[in-house]
């Protein structure tokens, strides 16, 4: 099956050969806006029924997304109320399309013969799924551009949809604390005092690996990690919590934790759902950036995911 962003990539390139897409900020713009954000379910007009029949084709199902990328108008709204996942039942209905995002390549050939350009500042009136205006967001930045839709509905859809960003990580080695701008600042050896004592359910070693320890890190965020292999040390000075591990000698490992923060409890449930997951690297991730706060998840969006500090 496709990916969003494959799906994406194959629109660009067909709307550059038919020389639709001139412009390579236009031609970016399409490649990085994911359409399905602000389509989400969507009617399609069932062939040659009069009235027109209507059958919603539900996020997720399949086709659903190969249809988003398809270069046609969805319609996302009938009679002014009636949004695709009212339909409860199976089947079709009948109405007037009061919202839709237009096709693509419409879109594009308008904000390309509008000719505006960064640095201007811009008003569409009528946002719909807010495709459009999250096109001309990309090209003009976001605070050059107003978009007004008056239909209440459909305007808090596309206001949560622009908000909302989503996307895998690339095969890299993408880490948070890294962008810390300054050295850590000067602090006493931490005393590894007595906690708790069981044994440990993953191997410590598993935080030497590159991705092992980008997990661990995404399950313990204000822990810093000290010693390696069997022997890991991970210390949360705002709790004053801790936990280290070492080797078992009947075999396997033992943990010691004491604090508010259970630091290895976390960090073991995060690693086992990653191992689960048949360990992979970091591009078996992703993440969505929204008002609410930032979450990484592995595998879907829907998957075990993992809140950032902000
Ligand atoms: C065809 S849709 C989608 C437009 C969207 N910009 C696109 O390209 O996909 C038009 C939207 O404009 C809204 N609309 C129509 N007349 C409007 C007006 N006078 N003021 C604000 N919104 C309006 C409708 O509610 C509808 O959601």
């Amino acid at each position: 099956m496709s990916t969003s962003a494959q799906l994406r990539d194959a629109l660009a390139d067909r709307l550059i050969k038919d020389g639709t897409l001139t412009e390579p900020e236009w031609s970016s713009a399409a490649r990085t806006v994911p359409r399905e954000l602000f389509t989400g379910s969507y009617f399609v007009p069932e062939a040659g029924s009069v009235p027109t029949r209507y059958r919603p084709v539900r996020q997720g199902a399949p086709g659903w997304l190969e249809g988003v990328y398809s270069d046609k108008t969805l319609i996302t709204q009938l009679d002014g109320r009636v949004r695709p996942d009212d339909v409860l039942e199976e089947g079709t209905v009948t109405g007037s399309p009061s919202s839709s995002s237009t096709l693509p390549s419409l879109v594009l050939r308008m904000w390309q013969r509008f000719g505006a350009k960064a640095g201007q500042r811009v008003l569409e009136i009528g946002t719909g799924t807010g495709y459009s205006t999250a096109l001309g967001a990309h090209r003009l930045g976001d605070g050059d551009l107003t978009s007004i839709e008056y239909d209440p509905v459909v305007g808090r859809a596309a206001a949560a949809a622009l908000k909302e960003a989503t996307g895998r990580f690339l095969p890299g080695y993408t880490s948070f604390m890294i962008a810390r701008p300054h050295d850590r600042p000067p602090r006493p050896t931490p005393a590894l005092l007595p906690g708790e004592e069981r044994p440990s359910r993953i191997d410590p070693a598993k935080l030497d690996n590159w991705t092992g320890g980008w997990v661990a890190q995404l399950a313990a965020p204000s822990a810093e990690r000290m010693g390696a292999g069997a022997e890991q040390v991970l210390w949360d000075v705002s709790t004053g919590s801790q936990a280290r591990t070492a080797p078992n000698p009947d075999g396997g490992w033992t943990v010691v934790q004491r604090g508010p923060v259970r630091l290895w409890d976390r960090v073991e449930r995060a690693v086992r759902c990653w191992q689960a997951a048949g360990e992979p690297h970091q591009e078996g991730f992703g993440i969505t950036v929204s008002a609410a706060g930032q979450r990484v998840w592995l595998g879907t969006e829907k998957g075990p995911g993992w809140d950032l500090p902000i």
